[in-house]
């Protein structure tokens, strides 16, 4: 499979941010859980502090009171006068006041000599550990104690209902085999009473029953908790248990009454009570999850008789530290969302060049060598494309010198090509020349003599006749074609005569010169312009004058017979370009010469001009011309004019 380097760099950047996302996502989530549940136990724990306070607080309020009523004078005079009546009356009287449970008076034995609440009930013995401290230590002293339900019976009727509380079957809890709590948890304070003489002379004992009695576990909640809800419950809780069973809570039942008879959880049980360790942490009470305090209450033995609990609910902090959470992650996204697009980017800038070069890459292999990449960057990729440019740039300046090579070497294969054919062509001319030249030197040798003597005969006979008129103008055409068959025998002999050139050093324009004069006459019929162009420094040449004259002269009577009426002779003499011959070119604006006719004028017998010509000027002419070692060209266009180009080399 094919992944682009663009999905490829996202995809890392991708596993990297969810890996990030996924880490910070738990670390921060535990984080955060662990930090608001650890805030919300030690509140909690500093709560039960609170609690204990209160608790310490009523206490202290019973022990006060007791204490200070057993120092007052009434009773002592009292106790020593055996004056019950009196002390039935006071002691109704402060224990309505100060809404004391028990308040009931012994001798200095223990034996019961009063009691405020059931004063129909005296002179059993109290068999109390907390009297029997207070008698040995002779101090004020206070406890909570678990009152027996015949005791509390004593005290008071009614005590017994309070106390009495029904177990309420509770989830965790601990197995109970019994189904009703009779006896009751009773805070008591005991204090010894002093005769003027500072003899003990009886103990007075206060108390309150716990057993459905609200005020402290409504107090903690009020100074703690300050009453707050939520979601229609209270924050805060607080519970005294005698064992393992709620005797005065906060914590409502489901139906909205306090979970009076309600236990606690067999764990926390056997923690607290069993074992006297506090209990900090998660509980479930009654119907929800709380984070609570446990610690044991203690009698005067310091044997665990029930229980102090504070809890607070756990919903709450549920809920905030799920918001926090939320907030967390909803920031989270948003990071991995903003992360996401500054990688696009990033993965975009770094891959868009590479896609620059790639394309560049693709174009330069299919043959386009201009492509160049331009990238700012001046990281790698930047240095790479540097380095495409100049790869790119000396790869096509490669190219272009070996098609500059190939061109040139196409060219000379063409100019070789042809100077061969131009070399095979002088080379037939020449043949061509060479034998006609011999078959014509055979005929016009033979011809000429019989010519001649039909010549002589001819005038003679024609000077005989004089007066016949007729007779002599048929004479005078025979004498007329004889000429010119003379002439064209004539022609032939120069034409084969093979004779080699007496050289001689000649200056070429002086050649010209001569040539022109002797035209001078032709030239005002014909009407022509001369233009010479001669160039007074070429070299004088070793060349046969009358071969050479008779080529010019051959070139120019060409040329005037190309003009019958009017027009103009362009004669030019320099030096050759490669400095090696002297060039001379005769141009004319004649009527010019057609191309199928260009490749043949050179041939012997070949004119256009009937009658009037034999055809043998210019094969003649190209004779001398290589029997000189030299090149005769011509150039023309009809219409126009023809220009001959003679090159003799300079030897
Ligand atoms: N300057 C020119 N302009 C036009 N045609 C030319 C010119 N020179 C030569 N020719 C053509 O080349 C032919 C051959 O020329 P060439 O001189 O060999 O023979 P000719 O002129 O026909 O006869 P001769 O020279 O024997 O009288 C001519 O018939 C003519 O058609
Ligand atoms: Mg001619």
């Amino acid at each position: 499979m094919r992944i682009s380097l663009k999905s490829q760099l996202i995809l890392s950047f991708s596993i990297v941010i969810v890996i990030g996302f996924v880490l910070s996502g738990i670390v921060g989530i535990r984080l955060i859980g662990d930090t608001v549940i650890k805030n919300a136990q030690n509140k909690v724990r500093l709560d039960l502090n609170s609690a204990r306070e209160v608790y310490r607080e009523e206490c202290d309020y019973i022990k006060n009171i007791t204490r200070f009523t057993a120092i007052r004078f009434f009773m002592k005079d009292a106790i020593l006068e055996n004056d019950r009546e009196r002390l039935k009356l006071e002691l109704r009287k402060i224990r309505e006041k100060e809404s004391l449970d028990i308040l009931t008076l012994t001798d200095e034995n223990g034996v019961v000599l009063v009691r405020a609440r059931n004063p129909e009930i005296f002179g059993d013995s109290l068999d109390e550990d907390i009297i029997d401290s207070v008698l040995s230590q002779k101090q004020v002293l206070v406890a909570t104690e678990i009152v027996r339900r015949d005791n509390l019976a004593k005290e008071g009727k009614d005590l017994v209902e309070q106390a009495r509380i029904e177990i309420i079957p509770t989830p965790k809890a601990r197995d109970r085999a019994e189904t009703v709590e009779t006896s009751g948890m009773v805070i008591k304070a005991a204090a010894p009473v002093f005769d003027y003489d500072n003899n003990m002379i009886g103990v007075l004992i206060g108390g309150r029953l716990l057993n459905r009695d609200y005020e402290i576990v409504d107090k903690v909640k009020d100074i703690v908790y300050r009453g707050e809800e939520y979601k229609g419950k209270d924050i805060g809780t607080t519970t005294i248990f005698q064992d393992d069973l709620r005797i005065s809570t906060n914590v409502r039942r489901t139906d909205g009454e306090r979970a009076i008879g309600t236990r606690v959880s067999e764990e926390v049980y056997n923690r607290v009570v069993g074992e006297g360790i506090p209990w900090v942490g998660r509980a479930f009470v009654v119907n929800e999850w709380y984070r609570t305090a446990y610690e044991p209450i203690k009698n005067i033995n310091g044997d665990i008789i029930g229980m102090l609990y504070v809890g607070m609910l756990e919903a709450p902090y549920i809920d905030m530290r799920n918001r926090v959470v939320f907030i967390f992650l909803g920031i989270t996204l948003l990071n991995v969302i903003l992360l996401s697009i500054i990688a696009n980017i990033v993965a975009n800038r770094i891959t868009r060049p590479i896609k620059d070069l790639v394309t560049a890459t693709d174009k330069v292999a299919a043959g386009d060598l201009s492509q160049r990449i331009h990238i700012e960057s001046k990281n790698e990729i930047g240095q790479l494309a540097d380095s495409f440019n100049q790869m790119t740039a000396e790869l096509e300046k490669t190219t272009e010198n070996y098609l500059e090579l190939t061109r040139n070497l196409e060219e000379k294969v063409r100019e070789q090509a042809l100077e061969l054919c131009a070399a095979q062509d002088q080379l037939i001319q020449s043949e061509k020349l060479s034998s006609l030249g011999k078959l014509a030197a055979g005929i016009a040798h033979e011809i000429n003599n019989p010519l001649t003597s039909i010549l002589i005969n001819s005038h003679l006979i024609s000077e005989k006749l004089q007066g016949d008129e007729k007779f002599r103008e048929n004479l005078e055409l025979i004498i007329d074609e004889t000429s010119r068959c003379s002439k064209i025998v004539e022609g032939l002999l120069e034409f084969s005569r093979q004779t080699p050139p007496e050289k001689r050093l000649a200056d070429i324009n002086d050649i010209i010169e001569k040539t022109l004069l002797l035209f001078e006459s032709q030239i005002i019929i014909h009407n022509v312009e001369v233009e010479k162009k001669l160039d007074a420094r070429i070299p004088k040449i070793m060349v046969d004058i009358g071969k050479i004259e008779q080529v010019f002269t051959n070139i120019v009577l060409n040329a005037l017979e190309a003009m019958p009426e009017k027009g103009r002779l362009t004669v030019e003499s320099r030096i050759s370009t490669d400095k090696k011959s002297v060039e001379i070119e005769i141009s004319d604006t004649g009527c010019g010469i057609p191309k199928e006719a260009l490749g043949k004028i050179f041939d012997p017998f070949f004119s256009t001009k009937g009658t009037k010509g034999t055809g043998l000027g210019l094969s003649i002419s190209y004779g001398i011309v290589e029997q000189h070692g030299g090149t005769i060209e011509v150039k023309s266009e009809v219409g126009k004019g023809s220009t001959f180009i003679v090159l003799l080399p300079i030897e």
